[in-house]
């Protein structure tokens, strides 16, 4: 198993380059079951998660082409399969993303029940809920989603509970479902106007994706489309907190700063040197310290993103504290509290709060990544720990971080990869 080794307190100096997000590709490279025409999304980044959803959609009969890390060509003329094997859906929960798309396009789709991040029970209700308004019968048996359909059609549907996936999903199984779909209550994260961008263009007929409320007017059939995957908020956010902890002059570039302002308006307030331009930020570690917050509370899009939770922790352990993070979406995502305190940082658990007692020295040694985000949160600490910091379990970084560590030193850190 593959570990980082971080040599922390080396200033950071330098542009980075953001990839496309990886939480945009997932659901565009599901909607691609959509045609039997080729889907071509460009600036898709160089993930495992990317690489699980190509396995699955080979298994279900996608011709697949590569003729760079970050272009794929999918073209499913025929499906061989409506099932997401429980090998390939327990290590990422996006498998349920096939659903939609297999349904409406196939009348059947068969999905283990997912896993992922083991950060809370993550159920998929509202997604089974809205495929039944749309007129599918869905059963469980023996761990495995089975969803028919002699025919889908429009409906209006609220989501009890606003939820990416399940936008995503309804929104493309009712493209093909015969009238008009109403959803209301939708998430707004950018990835879900992105894959109606993507739907678009393929064709479909939608409005209001990036809203609470999108309507979609059934089609018959969808097409063939090219599609450049919107560059990934996440891996911004997270190397704009390594230029506030360690950043001489951070410039990073291809990236969209309107899609990260509940987090740049936080790190203004904290006083973090900050210049926000079109596509890129610069970003420095302030002179005279941070100021901690009196409250953070992660909430869907426009809110501050929960994925980002984990990394602002790292860099309130240097603000002068008292700072509180409230965790309102999962359950058990302070997994990384415990590895920042192997680090020295003084944080309570209180609930879904965490309070951080800051700032306190951090000091590096041997922690464990527990999953995707809180890996980012240990790198960013290591790079802000006095000595050497080992990371193990780096795979959990992998699924959704692209090529960090080379991105990181060639900003200046000092960061290696050994098995
Ligand atoms: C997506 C992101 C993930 C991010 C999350 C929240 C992808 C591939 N992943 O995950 O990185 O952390 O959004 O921003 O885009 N819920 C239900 N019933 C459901 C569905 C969800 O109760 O049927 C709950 C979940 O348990 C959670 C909340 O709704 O508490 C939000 O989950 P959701 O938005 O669905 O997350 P994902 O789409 O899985």
């Amino acid at each position: 198993m593959d570990k980082l080794r971080i040599v922390g307190r080396k200033r950071l100096t330098g542009s980075v380059a953001i990839g496309g997000a990886k939480n945009a590709s997932l659901p565009a490279m599901a909607a691609s079951l959509l045609t039997n025409e080729p889907v071509t999304l460009t600036n898709v980044p160089d993930v495992w998660d990317v690489g699980t959803m190509r396995r699955l959609l080979l298994r279900l009969g996608t011709h697949v082409v590569q003729p760079s890390l970050d272009e794929i060509t999918l073209t499913t003329a025929r499906l061989a399969s409506d099932e997401a094997p429980y090998e390939l859906v327990k290590t990422m929960r996006a498998s349920v993303l096939i659903l939609g798309p297999l349904l409406a396009r196939n009348g059947r789709a068969r999905v283990s029940l997912p896993g992922g991040c083991a950060i809370g029970a993550r159920p998929i209700d509202e997604h089974i809920r809205g495929l039944e308004m749309l007129g599918a019968k869905v059963s469980l048996e023996h761990g495995v989603i089975d969803a028919k359909t002699e025919g889908l059609f429009g409906a209006t549907i609220r989501f009890g509970t606003v939820s990416v996936g399940g936008t995503e999903n309804l929104m493309m199984a009712s493209c093909l479902a015969r009238g008009e779909t109403i959803l209301e209550n939708c998430a707004r994260e950018p990835e879900i106007e992105d894959l109606a961008e993507l739907l678009v263009r393929m064709g479909a007929s939608i409005e209001g994706a990036g809203t609470d409320r999108i309507r979609v007017h059934g089609v018959d059939r969808l097409h063939g489309a090219r599609h450049r995957i919107v560059p990934d908020r996440i891996e911004a956010g997270t190397y704009l907190i390594a230029g506030a902890l360690m950043g001489d002059d951070v410039r990073i570039t291809e990236c969209r700063p309107s899609h990260l302002e509940a987090l740049t308006e936080i790190l203004d307030r904290i006083g973090v040197p900050l210049v926000i331009g079109e596509d890129s930020l610069s970003v420095c570690a302030a002179d005279e310290g941070l100021d901690g917050v009196v409250e953070v509370e992660t909430a869907p899009y426009p809110g501050f993103p929960t994925d980002i939770q984990a990394q602002l922790m790292a860099l309130l352990t240097q603000a002068r504290g008292p700072s509180r993070l409230s965790e309102t979406i999962f359950e058990n995502r302070f997994m990384h509290t415990s590895e920042l305190a192997r680090l020295g940082a003084r944080i309570e658990l209180r609930g879904n709060q965490a309070i951080v007692h800051g700032p306190t020295p951090l000091a590096g040694t041997n922690v464990m990544a527990t999953d995707l985000r809180a890996s980012a949160c240990l790198v960013l600490a290591g790079l802000a720990a006095e000595g050497e910091t080992l990371i193990d379990r780096v795979y959990h970084l992998d699924r959704g971080y692209e090529h960090i560590e080379e991105k990181m030193a060639g900003l200046g850190a000092e960061v290696e990869r050994f098995a």
